[in-house]
């Protein structure tokens, strides 16, 4: 259809019609419809995404409550954010009991590489489903740093986790070495080349960039510095699955986020929400949400 094309033609054409339309473009030419229909502050087109990783926090299932008493209050609208809170696996029974109703789910920081069975220790992708976590965390920076999880082992699990039906926030990000060595995207690509084709359900999938110098640190990476990595990051899902999974898929940004520089980041096209650690942990997580979800 040409730029001469009226209101009624449009509103005549058929959905079919119109993806023969697009169908029929170069490569090129989708990725500029694809880019247009997405732009805008905040991830355009895309649902923003915002997750609280608790880690080994807080002490008290006191805490718990009051945090989740907090967040319950925040005013969101829920086709504009997705909101997850990952508590501890002995706090989310409290968590999801204080939460209620109020549209906040629940993430699993970290799941099974296996099923159910003699795995002392594991928690596997149905029993945590069961128990109404609806997401998890794979890869996170700490899991591979400290405990030596490797990327074959975040492909089991984000295997899993698509099988069982799970919402996953993948991790991925670069040490302050790589970054000064110029090779933040050849890691960030690294950690996620053999994870893309994995992906079956890209409503589900979100990639968490985490560059791990910003992490629990207060060093938060720049407005630019975090568009244009995570830019790379989509062009390089364009690349690798076609552009249409890559205007999809959502792309968080985590390290020392807050709600201070919450507005900044979000602003960017490429940021769809945040991954937070120690903010989560303060009442005013809800501030992020709020500024996400109006
Ligand atoms: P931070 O942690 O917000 O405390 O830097 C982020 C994360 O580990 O996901």
């Amino acid at each position: 259809m040409g730029s001469g094309a009226s209101a009624e033609a449009l509103t005549a054409a058929s959905a079919d019609d119109l993806k023969g339309a697009v169908a029929a473009l170069s490569d090129a030419d989708k990725a500029k419809v694809i880019a247009a229909l997405t732009a805008g502050g905040g991830g355009g087109a895309r649902k923003s995404v915002i997750g609280g990783n608790w880690k080994s926090n807080p002490a008290s299932i006191a805490t718990v409550k009051e945090l989740c008493a907090a967040f319950k209050e925040a005013k969101f609208d829920k086709s504009k954010v997705d909101v997850v809170i990952c508590a501890s696996n002995v706090h989310v029974a409290a968590a999801k009991e204080a939460l209620g109703d109020c549209g906040i789910e629940i993430g699993i920081q970290n799941i099974s590489k296996t099923g159910m069975g003699a795995f002392t220790g594991e928690i596997p992708c149905a029993m945590a489903m069961d128990m109404g976590f609806t997401w998890c965390l794979i890869g996170h920076s700490e899991r591979r740093s400290l405990y030596g999880e490797t990327t074959d082992d975040t492909l089991v699990k984000l295997k899993n986790a698509q099988d069982a039906g799970m919402k996953i926030m993948f991790c991925i990000g670069e040490s302050l070495a790589e970054r000064e060595g110029g090779t933040t995207d050849a890691v960030n690509q690294s950690q996620l080349e053999g994870a893309l084709p994995l992906v079956t359900d890209w409503d589900k999938f979100v990639i968490a960039y985490e560059p791990v110098w910003a992490i629990g640190t207060g060093k938060v990476a720049t407005p630019e510095q975090a568009q244009e990595t995570q830019a790379n990051i989509r062009k390089f899902v364009a690349d690798k699955c076609g552009a249409d999974k890559a205007a999809k898929v959502r792309i968080q940004y985590g390290g020392s986020a807050s709600p201070g520089n919450v507005e900044a980041l979000s602003a960017n096209p490429d940021i769809d929400g945040f991954l937070v650690g120690g903010a989560s942990l303060k009442p005013d997580f809800v501030k992020m949400i709020e500024h996400l979800g109006k």
